[in-house]
């Protein structure tokens, strides 16, 4: 079955911990971190995640949208975070290799994240060093936008190269998963889905959780 990762930046900020307990069906809890430089939003950081950490046995899966995220995955590591993945975009590919394995140095697991316009290749130099590959499948910056159909075809291409690889790797997507598009991401390979409206515009959280499953 895949797994469902509530996106934190629908919650209601001034009642976080209630907005957390309420996924707690789920099976990660997804932090949007961004810094007004590598995306246009500014959101949470690193005191926000220790804030979290406290109040939820949930591992969190922490997607910095920030640029030259090398800089501070280690703060990151030893605020809670579960999981740490950063743009292929926001520096080197040496100091990308470097974030993952500070991340990893640091017992946790790594990944990277491809913009829209990224093709499946640039994870290629990474790929034996990610737990997790994460598709971008609206710009990153906003919740609340039209998925983009036009990336399973990127999906399905790292699906055939983990499978191909034999690598313990999930494959997450993010933006605009709902009960509809999350039919197509399963069928496209995606085993971690992350929903911030579709979860918390929903009467009934515990079931929404449970019709994204597919
Ligand atoms: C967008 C964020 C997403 C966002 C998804 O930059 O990375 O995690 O919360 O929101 P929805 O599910 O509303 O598209
Ligand atoms: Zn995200």
């Amino acid at each position: 079955m895949v797994k469902i990762a509530p996106s934190i930046l629908s919650a209601d900020f001034a009642n976080l911990a209630r907005d957390i307990e309420r996924v707690s069906t789920a099976d990660y809890l997804h932090v949007d971190v961004m810094d007004g430089l590598f995306v246009p939003n500014i959101t949470i950081g690193i005191p926000v995640v220790q804030c979290i950490r406290k109040v939820t046995e949930m591992p969190l899966d922490v997607h910095l949208m920030i640029d030259r995220p090398v800089r501070y995955v280690e703060r990151f590591c030893a605020a809670g975070a579960d999981i740490v993945t950063l743009h292929i975009e926001a520096d080197a590919a040496e100091n990308t290799q470097r974030a993952l394995d500070l991340i990893h140095a640091a017992g946790k697991r790594a990944g990277v994240v491809l913009k829209p316009k990224t093709p499946a290749e640039a994870v290629l130099p990474f790929l034996d060093s990610c737990d997790i590959v994460l598709v971008m499948t609206v710009e990153p910056g906003f919740g609340g936008q039209k998925f983009m159909a036009d990336m399973m075809p990127k999906l399905r291409q790292l699906r055939e190269w983990i499978d191909a690889r034999g690598l313990d790797c999930e494959l997450e997507v993010d933006g605009g998963v709902d009960p509809v598009t999350c039919k197509t991401v399963i069928e496209n390979g995606a085993d971690v889905l992350v929903a911030g409206s579709a979860v918390y515009r929903a009467e009934d959280i515990p079931a929404r959780i449970l019709e994204l499953r597919g």
